[in-house]
């Protein structure tokens, strides 16, 4: 069984086709990269996933289960969080609580109020929350507003949020877009470390360095099809995939 199996999965939006008949997996571990000119359907696939998204057809199973058609808190709690590609911080709130969010967010659902009661459950959110805090490097500044953090910090916030879930599947949309080559690099030691772990990770990115340098795998989307699934010196040199990018790529 894989930790996440994608069959046959479409949406439409009226006339688009924005996810068109995507089957593919991820396995335990796995860092898998989701790439494709702008509109191809990687961010709608991300939704479809994460439950933001109804299906219009197919099935999405995670650890065997199927998730399709399930609330994102509930899909979430099951070990599967993702970040977003517009940030989502609020501005006015502690880097602390922005996380925490994250934490409240699963554990709000689950029975653990009620068997530990209400202290305990508080406390558990809080170890989560500085847990994932130390993990990205914002411990220090927890109790800062997120307004005063530079953009660059913003996007670990973020990240943060989704590791205070304890995911077992983390998603990540565009999380190098507006960083510069030396923060994008690492950034991408930061995910190759959470993949270390034993994280299963998806990332959607436009920086194909990033993609070819840390993916052991690379899905390609061009209107909404698949048009490859492999390690990426194949996808690199598969003439499908240049030509959905001719054009498109400076
Ligand atoms: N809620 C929606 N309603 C109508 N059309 C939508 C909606 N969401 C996405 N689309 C359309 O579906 C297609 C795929 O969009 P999507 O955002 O998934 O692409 P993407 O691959 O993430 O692109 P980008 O690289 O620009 O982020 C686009 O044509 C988009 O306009
Ligand atoms: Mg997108």
């Amino acid at each position: 069984m894989s930790l996440v199996e994608i069959e046959h999965v479409t949406r439409r939006f009226g006339g688009l086709v924005a996810v068109d008949d995507v089957t593919t997996r991820v396995e335990q571990g796995e860092l898998v990269g989701l790439i494709g000119p702008n509109g191809a359907g990687k961010t709608t696939l991300f939704n479809l996933i994460s439950g933001f998204t109804a299906l219009t057809h197919g099935v999405v199973r995670f650890k065997g289960e199927e998730i399709q058609g399930m609330a994102p808190h509930r899909v979430a709690a099951r070990g599967l969080s993702r970040t977003f590609q517009n940030l989502r911080v609020f501005p006015n709130m502690s880097v602390f609580d922005n996380v925490s969010v994250g934490a409240v967010g699963v554990m709000g659902q689950s029975a653990l109020g009620a068997v530990f009661g209400r202290r305990s459950k508080a406390d558990a959110i809080s170890a989560r929350t500085w847990e994932a805090l130390e993990r990205v490097g914002l411990a220090e500044v927890a109790s800062d507003l997120a307004a005063n953090l530079s953009y660059g910090k913003r996007k670990y916030l973020e990240i943060a949020r989704a590791l205070a879930m304890k995911p077992d599947f983390l998603i990540l949309d565009e999380p190098a877009a507006g960083l510069n080559d030396s923060e994008t690099a690492e950034l991408a030691r930061f995910i190759r470390s959470l993949n270390a772990d034993g994280l299963a990770v998806m990332l959607v990115e436009h920086d194909m360095n990033l993609v070819m340098g840390i993916c052991s795998r690379v899905v390609v989307l061009a209107s909404g099809r698949k048009i490859a699934d492999a390690e990426p010196a194949v996808v690199r040199a598969d003439p499908a995939v240049l030509e959905a990018y001719l054009g498109v790529e400076e």
